[in-house]
């Protein structure tokens, strides 16, 4: 039984995480900021009350979570809010990178001493936030702290490989969530890929940008 730990696990993509992982016998640790009533009637444990943004609310789950192994920290929670050139809105743009780039630094420098050689960690990422696949330009703050996140991950791929603790750096897919208005394929099938990703992360490919599908994509 391998221990998981998922930020965002009240709802979408987070929240399927957890079923799933349940649902294959593992043991799934939910990170919310509320808990919704379908995370509640999973029977899972939850942590909640955690804002990703919030030193105090980070150090509060480090002081929950004291002593106790986590075999993969799964980085999920984000916003998005559209920002244009015709509409630069600096504050957004800076929520954007407080949630979306810091939060998971905050939350895998809070709980690495929870990890050990052979725990994996995860940052749900986003293909926006990759340069060569920018072929639409907008979304700057979005498409900013995605930039900001995989690169977050990548350095931590290295600072880690030497600890045996490997980095994924993931896209789920277009998925029907609330933040892409119930758009793209399921959440089933998204998170089917992203655990089939993280079950083969290793040191020998850490460090890598993935689709759910599997393809390795461009930085
Ligand atoms: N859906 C897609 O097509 C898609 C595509 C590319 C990447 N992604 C990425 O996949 C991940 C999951 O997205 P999703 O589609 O499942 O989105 P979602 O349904 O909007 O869920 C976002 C989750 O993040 C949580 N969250 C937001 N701000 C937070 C904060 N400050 N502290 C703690 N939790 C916070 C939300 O909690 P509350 O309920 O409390 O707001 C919610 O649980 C994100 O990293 C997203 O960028 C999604």
């Amino acid at each position: 039984m391998t221990t998981y730990l998922i930020t965002g696990a009240n709802r979408g993509i987070g929240y399927e995480h957890c079923r799933q992982l349940l649902a294959r016998g593992e043991t799934p640790i939910a990170v919310c900021r509320e808990a919704s009533t379908e995370l509640k009637t999973l029977g899972i444990r939850v942590i909640s009350g955690i804002d990703v943004t919030r030193d105090e609310d980070v150090a509060q789950l480090r002081s929950q979570l004291k002593g106790e192994p986590i075999d993969v920290l799964i980085n999920n929670a984000a916003i998005i809010e559209n920002v244009t050139l015709a509409n630069l809105d600096f504050e957004s743009i800076q929520r954007q990178f407080e949630v979306n780039a810091l939060g998971p630094l905050r939350v895998t420098n809070a709980l690495l001493g929870n990890l050990s050689r052979g725990s994996k960690v995860v940052m749900m990422t986003s293909r926006m936030g990759s340069i060569d696949d920018n072929t639409s330009g907008g979304s700057y703050g979005y498409r900013m702290s995605k930039v900001a996140l995989c690169m977050a991950g990548k350095s931590l791929s290295h600072d880690l490989k030497s600890q045996g603790i490997a980095v994924a750096i993931l896209h789920p897919g277009l998925v029907q969530t609330r933040m892409t208005g119930f758009s793209g394929i399921t959440t089933e099938t998204a998170v089917t890929g992203l655990l089939a990703r993280i079950d083969a992360l290793n040191l020998k490919n850490t460090g890598t940008f993935w689709h759910s599908n599997g393809e390795v994509l461009p930085w």
